[in-house]
């Protein structure tokens, strides 16, 4: 099937209602097959078929054109069209400029009032609600910045201390705060907080502002990572006996966990003072999976035996003497739950 021929066999999918034969000219949007914009993209969605791309970009007032990508089903919005830009070409790409096309696609939402961050959806009354999608931020954007769960957007005003706000799912953004990257700043700025899992800000990734989700205990402003899946170390070295450390969360010392804190952790002495088994190694299951973390690469255990995950959020394996070495993290960009699965800080 010739792409244009399927364009008008989803078109057709798309407008039960017309009895007319599909033809170009009737209903197609003005498609530029084998072309993109070189700008960039204010939203995108996965998983889309080409014409939901175009009726997607129907539902937002900010979107004028769209470049969709047939081969990984990825629609890209633009608040532009291809005036505005160079056009390149690449066959596994369409371009369109939607604002040409044909309004009925879009059903009751063909001329809806939504604000440029809420998106226009169809109610099953047969009008049309706004739900939104990002926030605005005023005056730099005309289109909108989609939720910064993970990330935050830096305030531009005069303040000394980097302030942040986030954009809220309600589609509002927060107000400019002096956002704590540690424990220690959230006491700091905030003292009634409780110990809790809190969203910080560590610094890790070369300067982009990342959300973490990181235990706080008050009390000492010691970080945690609370682990959702076992995690053991077991050493056979205490005087030949042999104990098994069982951990509920870890801590961390900066960017660091430290395996020998046993504050949330119990501990079970297995064998004691046995001389078969003083052999002087540590076994160890360090899952970081459902964690903002993985295993950085940086580290470097040259006694040992370890296998690590596709993804390096699992390490299993063993240490072949009896130093439990640090372990470096890194950031878990695949790590993405409700912002609601830990405290926003402010302790508003
Ligand atoms: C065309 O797009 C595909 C999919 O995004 C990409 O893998 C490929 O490298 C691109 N080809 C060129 C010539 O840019
Ligand atoms: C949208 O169009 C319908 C008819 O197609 C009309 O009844 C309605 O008032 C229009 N709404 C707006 C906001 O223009
Ligand atoms: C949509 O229709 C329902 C039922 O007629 C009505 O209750 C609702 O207020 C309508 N919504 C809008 C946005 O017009
Ligand atoms: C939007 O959500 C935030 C955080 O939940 C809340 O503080 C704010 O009042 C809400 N704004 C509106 C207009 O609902
Ligand atoms: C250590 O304890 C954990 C949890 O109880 C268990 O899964 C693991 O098998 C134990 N390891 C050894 C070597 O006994
Ligand atoms: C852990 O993450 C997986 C997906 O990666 C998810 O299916 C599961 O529900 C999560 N478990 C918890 C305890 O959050
Ligand atoms: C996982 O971490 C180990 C050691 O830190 C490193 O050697 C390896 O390259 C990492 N793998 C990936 C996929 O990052
Ligand atoms: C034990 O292992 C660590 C880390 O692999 C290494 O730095 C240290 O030199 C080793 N100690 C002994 C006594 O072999
Ligand atoms: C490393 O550990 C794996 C799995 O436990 C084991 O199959 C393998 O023989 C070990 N390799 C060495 C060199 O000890």
């Amino acid at each position: 099937m010739s792409f244009f021929v399927f364009l008008c066999f989803l078109v057709k999918l798309v407008l039960v209602s017309t009895h007319k034969t599909c033809s170009v000219n009737d209903y197609l949007p003005s498609v530029n097959d084998g072309k993109f914009i070189d700008g960039y993209p204010y939203y995108t969605v996965k998983n889309l078929q080409i014409l939901q791309c175009v009726v997607f970009c129907m539902r937002n007032s900010a979107c004028r054109s769209i470049n969709y990508n047939k081969q990984m089903k990825v629609c890209y919005l633009f608040e532009t069209v291809s005036g505005q830009h160079t056009v390149g070409s690449n066959s596994s790409v369409v371009h369109s400029d939607v604002t040409d096309s044909p309004q009925q696609l879009a059903g009751p939402c063909w001329n809806h009032s939504c604000p440029a961050n809420y998106l226009c959806s169809v109610t099953k009354f047969n009008n049309y609600s706004c739900n939104p999608i990002g926030c605005l931020v005023p005056p730099d954007y005309s289109a909108p910045v989609p939720f910064l769960e993970f990330g935050s957007r830096e305030c531009t005003d005069a303040s000394t201390q980097p302030r942040v706000q986030m954009c809220h799912e309600n589609g509002t953004l927060s107000a400019c705060v002096n956002y704590p990257s540690t424990c220690s700043q959230l006491k700091k700025n905030y003292r009634d907080c409780q110990d809790g899992e809190y969203w910080l800000h560590h610094s890790f990734d070369h300067g982009v502002q990342r959300l973490q989700k990181i235990y706080c205990q008050m009390e000492g402003t010691s970080e945690f990572v609370t682990l959702y899946h076992p995690n053991s170390i077991t050493s056979s070295c205490h005087r030949c006996g042999v104990s098994n450390v069982t951990f509920q969360r870890l801590r961390l010392q900066g960017t660091n966990l430290d395996l020998t804190d046993q504050e949330f952790s119990s501990v079970s002495i297995l064998t004691q003072q046995n001389t078969d088994t003083c052999t002087g190694f540590v076994q160890f299951t360090i899952d970081l999976r459902n964690t903002s973390f993985i295993i950085a690469s940086t580290n470097n255990w040259p006694h040992s035996n370890v296998t690590f995950s596709a993804n390096n959020q699992t390490a299993i394996g063993r240490w072949h003497n009896c130093t439990i070495p640090g372990i470096y993290l890194d950031f878990n960009k695949e790590y993405q739950p409700k912002m609601t699965t830990a405290i926003v800080p402010g302790c508003y």
